[in-house]
């Protein structure tokens, strides 16, 4: 069995019904179910044993005890955190709390647990730890993609802490031996993405003729990934990553803002057409974030050197995608807004949620 945290989340919950696609082996999903966690993502498994949901929290040390000691993970793919900049900007508490204590917290269970193993489940025990390279700051127009020894200059109080957390992961290999990977990824875009980030928020306001807000210049740059293509590489490094390394996993796909909205829009002028007008209409410039980084980029070549990895979508292929998963599930998208997506744990479990 695999240990997934976060796994009600955006891409975990992605990794989660990957995984359970192409494997047998079971999948102990711990999430706290914040407003990021949505139980109506695993309909498709509603009843399958293979899935064993656990609402808590990871900063709970004895319950993760309990749990790793009943169902002895031979691996921990950890995706919890607090995930959105503009939230950590209003509210850095929860992100010092889950990124950096909740990490910790895990990467001490995890030890106490991965040192009760056999010599041999000791050697095949894993610790993923899914982060982020907003970890390495901004990069100016024309400077190189960020590689795996780029220097970290965190920026944003999600990131900041998420630097954290990569440190206290680095930090239990070289001290402690725990066999940790860890895993620096692009913005992904996919399917279950909450709409309060940019893709999701465009799509989902645009079919209600909403406006359509852009911060400032609209030029900042960010290195875009299909969520699948992201799970894929997770598999891979998870299956043949070298402990104590980090790999960086990135689509080649900069593109600024501004043209994100644009594709968006096209594609929803070509799908969905609206008798009011182009799309493009409803574009709004904005107040730019404070503190916003203004171009991210990954060099993804180490995790395709060594590990043969590659992703499967182009920006074009992966966003048609998206945008028609958006237009075949507006109920899902009407529950995210309208709050009842928190129900589904009462209804499905009962009282025991
Ligand atoms: P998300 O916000 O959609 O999901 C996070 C999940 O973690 C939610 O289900 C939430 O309920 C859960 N969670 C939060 N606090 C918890 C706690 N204390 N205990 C247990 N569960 C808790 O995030 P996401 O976009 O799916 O990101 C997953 C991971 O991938 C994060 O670690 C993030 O930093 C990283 N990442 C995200 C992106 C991206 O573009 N979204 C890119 C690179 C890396
Ligand atoms: P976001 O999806 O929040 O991801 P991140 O900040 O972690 O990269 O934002 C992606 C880019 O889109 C970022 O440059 C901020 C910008 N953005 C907007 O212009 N308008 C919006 O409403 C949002 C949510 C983001």
């Amino acid at each position: 069995m695999i240990l997934v945290t976060g796994g009600a989340g955006f891409i975990g919950s992605n990794f989660v019904l990957d995984w359970l696609a192409q494997s047998d082996e079971p999948v102990l999903n711990l999430d706290a179910l914040t407003y990021a966690g949505n139980m109506e993502n695993f309909a498709a498994l509603d009843g399958d044993p293979r899935h064993v949901f656990v609402h808590g929290d990871i900063c709970d040390r004895a319950l993760l005890d309990r749990l790793l000691a009943e169902h002895r993970p031979r691996a921990v793919l950890h995706f919890a955190a607090e995930s959105h900049v503009d939230r950590s900007i209003h509210g850095p508490a929860a992100f010092v709390r889950t990124n950096v204590e909740g990490t910790f917290t895990l990467l001490e269970a995890a030890r106490a647990h991965w040192s009760r193993l056999s010599d041999a489940e000791r050697a095949a025990f894993r610790f993923h730890h899914v982060s982020t390279d907003e970890v390495y700051g901004s990069l100016e127009p024309g400077e190189p993609a960020f590689t795996e020894t780029h220097l970290y200059q965190p920026n944003s109080p999600y990131s900041a802490s998420k630097a954290a957390s990569d440190h206290l992961v680095r930090a239990w290999f070289h001290t402690y031996g725990l066999p940790v990977l860890t895993t620096n990824c692009s913005n992904n875009y996919g399917p279950f993405h909450f709409p309060e980030k940019l893709i999701p928020l465009m799509i989902v306001s645009a079919l209600a003729g909403k406006p359509l807000p852009i911060y400032g210049d609209g030029l900042n740059v960010r290195d875009w990934l299909y969520v699948k293509d992201h799970c894929s590489a997770i598999r891979a490094v998870l299956a043949g990553g070298r402990p104590g390394e980090v790999y960086n996993i990135g689509g080649w796909n900069e593109r600024t803002n501004r043209q994100i909205v644009d594709a968006i829009c096209a594609l929803l002028d070509e799908l969905r057409p609206d008798p009011a007008g182009a799309h493009r209409r409803l574009i709004k410039f904005v107040t730019d974030r404070p503190g916003h980084d203004r171009r991210y980029a990954i060099d993804a070549r180490k995790i395709e050197r060594e590990l043969g990895w590659r992703p499967a979508e182009s920006f074009e292929t992966g966003i048609r995608k998206t945008v028609q998963w958006y237009l075949d599930h507006q109920g899902w998208v009407e529950r995210v807004q309208s709050g009842a997506y928190r129900d589904w744990l009462a209804q499905h479990y009962g009282a025991a949620a």
